[in-house]
């Protein structure tokens, strides 16, 4: 071993309390010490916590506590205890550190809670602990020596700064130097330990680091001996995307770069104090966050060699948020007038977060975190402020910022989270500097569950790359064995039939029956609804129709030409249990739907003016807009003024007069307000509005509630909770019996059962980017390009091989939008010839199909097994 060898590379390995407090952590610590040493021929300084809860003990005594005595004791027989857990000797290992702690409740210094005084106090909790694992790890054969972190760190002499900061709340020389490196190298074992939280004091007493004490003082240990790496061991996984007991989905981030973490400690994470990054940042020493428990999991790497990943990394939420709006006029006219506000701040001790500003308002925003915002503090600054300006405190609110590189560049893929906060009253939204953040500041009970509906809207919108593996692991509830095992899609199941398939010709969509029949026999046996039909525009290949129609379900259809189809694949189908529903048609369609004897739904009242023949004495449906809307994109919310979709709720008294007039029977009560729709209480507030506009109409008998249902298209997606969504009908249609309830879905019956095969014309790299080209384009499967849609992207030939490397994959055909996904992970080797499958494209994908750019109809194959 090379002892005394100045260029020896160490690794700092910090646990916090509750790694520190139980005997088979320690076992884990000590393990973890040698593997360190041994993989990377390194030595190693653990750096700890005081054991969990002791410090608050600490500082209740160092402030002063009457009985202070008492805790003392208790503080030694909690240690002793420890220590006859893990079967040591306590006065041969703590008899003097605990005689230390004793004397300083006697102290005379103690009487004035002199500085000095208190922080000897405070650090008593990692000299203890440390004292104990050195002789524990020793114990159980591993080499190690114990150094008092005092003699290497030493705090800076920081001009203007308070006493009490000087003493207690104190940042480090990191820079240190080649003696003290060398020095430091001279102790004679290979594993050191050493404690978090305490420093050296310009006079040689103690100094304590303050808030994040421990992931700091190892970060200082990282930057002055230039460590290879600083491991922060914690109990949980690392960084994630959000804060997982918020949002079950979150992602852990396996790799940051430094100013990225900062970030996100800064904004929200707890795992990582936020003032450890920078030591280890100017020193160029990578960080890592690991768990104890699951030492196998990757945790998160920091470091400066990332190459930066554009993209929303995470989304925190800050509570307790103050706003300060100070009103002025003509203050921009005014010189020195923010100098004056922010000169009142400073003489209140507040450090100011956010800024916005206008013409004549000021508005910032104080973090609870950074200050001590109480009433008093805030009435003192209040009554100061208006002297100079009219002052409003906005009070508790939160702070949601989304970080990443390059926020302004990802503006445009944004527009489902402003949409999201639209909805909200947004106080302030801020953008930093830096492009690293960009926060909104809303009502703190507006915040509750938005976090959820934020990150899934930045997965769905690709601002959060969650693809990219670089940076984005495994997901909370996966972490956590949460996740209900998906199964196999059928394609697997099916491949070499599918692979035969594709040598008779590509691009083609394959149809499973079976999965058809599955989907549909999950609605059917859903008690509260009486009547379901199939909205074929999803869909309206011959086959599926007929297995659907087998399986119980009327057809719904929009146009002319559907109704054809649908009695052409199933001539015997009787004429009631066909709905039309369309949108602005032309007057031959309804007349022709008429003749044919189907259900016709109407959804405006210039109908029936216009032509009143077409209508007189008929049975009709009524469509409504219920002035809301909602859909996986905004190109299919079908709800709202913005929509062309339902009669106005306003105008249905004319509607219904405009009816009666004509002899018109209304007997259906209709509405469709999106697709994709995530939210499974979307259809049970429908229903519940559908039900009053009924009642007041009169003749209504049938509800029908649209389509609408999602389907899992990203691994990200949790599949639709149907049991939640009929319990949601069921409660419903409690409250209004008397009448029977429709559903029309499309996607939820078709979508999963169909695949578009097409074959690898051309594999090109780019400018760093590698592209497969298929001979199916978006003329074939639109819905990429046209509502940055996912599809799954299998290499089909190829299903065995690992997918290891990244590919855009694009069409034949000549628009930039002619892409199926980006940097899709796919194998190495995909080459022209290889059969891919996209998947869950049997719902609007031949029926969206189209001839452009003269290529051809992809062509359609129905598989039943
Ligand atoms: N009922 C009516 C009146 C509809 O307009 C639609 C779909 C449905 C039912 C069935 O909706 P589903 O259950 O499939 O969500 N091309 C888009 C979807 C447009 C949906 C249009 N209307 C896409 O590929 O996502």
């Amino acid at each position: 071993m090379s002892a005394s060898h100045p260029h020896d590379r160490w690794i700092v390995l910090k646990f916090g309390g509750t790694s520190v407090s139980r005997r088979h952590r320690w076992d884990t610590i000590g393990k973890l010490a040698k593997k360190r040493a041994e993989e990377h021929q390194a030595r190693v300084v653990i750096v700890v916590s005081a054991l969990s809860g002791v410090t608050n003990e600490l500082t209740a005594i160092a402030d002063g506590a009457a009985d202070s005595a008492q805790r003392i004791a208790a503080l030694e027989a909690r240690h002793r205890e420890f220590l006859a857990e893990l079967e040591l000797d306590a006065e041969a290992v703590l008899g003097e550190r605990l005689a230390a702690l004793r004397a300083l409740g006697s102290d005379p210094r103690a009487g004035s809670r002199a500085l000095d005084w208190q922080a000897e106090v405070l650090g008593q909790g990692e000299l203890l602990s440390s004292t104990i694992g050195a002789a524990y790890l020793a114990g159980q054969g591993l080499e190690i020596g114990w150094c008092d972190a005092r003699q290497w760190l030493s705090a800076l002499a920081i001009p203007n700064q308070s006493a009490w900061s000087q003493r207690l709340s104190v940042s480090c020389d990191a820079q240190g130097s080649e003696e003290l490196r060398a020095a430091f190298s001279q102790q004679p074992t290979r594993v050191l330990i050493s404690q978090g939280f305490i420093a050296r004091h310009a006079d040689g007493g103690t100094a304590i680091l303050g808030r994040g004490g421990s992931d700091t003082s190892a970060a200082y240990f990282g930057a002055l001996l230039k460590a290879r790496r600083v491991e922060i061991w914690t109990d949980v996984p690392g960084m994630f995307s959000a804060n997982p007991r918020e949002v079950p989905d979150a992602r852990l981030l396996t790799r940051l770069d430094y100013f990225e973490a900062q970030e996100i400690a800064t904004t929200g994470a707890k795992v990582l104090h936020p003032r450890s990054i920078k030591p280890c940042r100017d020193a160029s020493v990578p960080m890592a966050i690991l768990d104890t428990e699951r030492p196998e999991l990757p945790g998160t790497s920091i470091d400066g060699s990332v190459e930066p990943v554009p993209g929303v990394k995470a989304i925190s939420r800050r509570n307790g948020i103050v706003l300060v709006s100070m009103e002025g006029i003509g203050m921009w006219q005014q010189v020195g007038f923010l100098a004056d506000v922010f000169a009142l701040f400073k003489k209140h001790g507040l450090s100011v977060d956010l800024i916005g500003s206008a013409e004549t308002n000021v508005t910032v925003s104080l973090d609870p975190s950074e200050n001590l915002v109480n009433t008093d503090v805030l009435a003192a600054l209040s009554a100061d402020l208006s002297e100079i300006c009219r002052v409003k405190v906005i009070a508790p609110c939160a702070a949601i910022t989304l970080v990443g590189r390059g926020m302004r560049s990802l503006l445009h893929k944004l527009s489902d989270v402003w949409a999201t906060f639209g909805k909200e009253r947004v106080h302030m939204i801020s953008q930093s500097s830096n492009d690293l953040n960009l926060t909104f500041v809303i009502d703190e009970a507006d915040a509750d569950g938005l976090l959820p509906i934020l990150h899934g809207e930045l997965i769905d919108s690709g601002a959060m790359p969650v693809e990219d593996d670089t940076v984005f692991g495994p997901r909370w509830r996966e972490i956590n064995g949460a996740v209900r095992p998906r199964a196999t899609p059928w394609w697997q199941v099916q491949r070499s039939r599918l692979l035969e398939l594709a040598q008779a010709g590509t691009p083609r969509y394959v149809y499973h029956l079976p999965t058809v029949r599955e989907r549909a026999r999950a609605l059917a046996a859903i008690a509260p609804i009486d009547q379901r039909y199939y909205a074929i525009k999803a869909n309206s290949h011959p086959m599926l129709l007929r297995t659907l129609v087998e399986e119980g379900f009327g057809l719904e259809c929009v146009s002319y030409g559907e109704l054809q189809r649908v009695f052409e694949a199933v001539p015997e189908l009787s004429p009631r249990r066909v709905l039309f529903t369309p949108s602005f048609a032309p007057r031959a369609e309804y007349e022709a739907a008429f003749g044919l004897g189907v259900t016709v739904t109407l959804d405006n009242v210039e109908a029936l003016q216009r032509w009143p023949e077409v209508f007189r004495g008929r049975t009709l449906w009524l469509r409504v807009d219920l002035g809301h809307g909602d859909g996986h994109h905004e190109k299919v919310n079908t709800g709202g003024k913005a929509s062309k979709f339902g009669l106005s709720a306003a105008r249905v008294d004319e509607f219904v007069a405009a009816a009666r007039a004509l002899d018109i029977t209304l007997t259906g009560l209709h509405a469709h307000l999106g697709s994709g729709v995530e939210a499974e209480g979307h259809w049970r507030l429908m229903c519940d509005e559908l039900a009053g506009f009924a009642r007041r109409i009169g003749t209504i008998e049938i509800i029908d509630i649209g389509g609408g249902l999602p389907i899992p298209y990203h691994a990200d997606d949790e599949p639709f909770d149907l049991d939640a969504w009929a319990k949601g009908l069921e409660e419903v249609k409690a409250v209004h019996p008397a009448f029977r309830l429709a559903i029309e879905p499309g996607r939820y019956l078709v979508a999963e059962a169909g695949v578009l095969l097409a074959a690898a014309t051309q594999v090109i790299e780019k400018d760093g980017i590698r592209r497969v080209g298929l001979d199916a384009g978006m003329n074939a499967l639109i819905r990429p390009a046209l509502y940055d849609a996912w599809h799954d992207i299998a290499n089909l030939s190829r299903l065995e091989e690992q997918d290891t490397a990244s590919f855009d994959v694009v069409g034949p055909i000549c628009e930039s939008s002619d892409v199926f996904g980006r940097r899709r992970k796919l194998p190495a080797t995909t080459a022209p010839g290889d059969v891919m499958l996209i998947s869950d494209a049997g719902a609007y994908g031949y029926s969206m199909a189209s001839t452009y750019n003269q290529r051809d109809l992809p062509k359609e194959e129905v598989l039943d097994v």
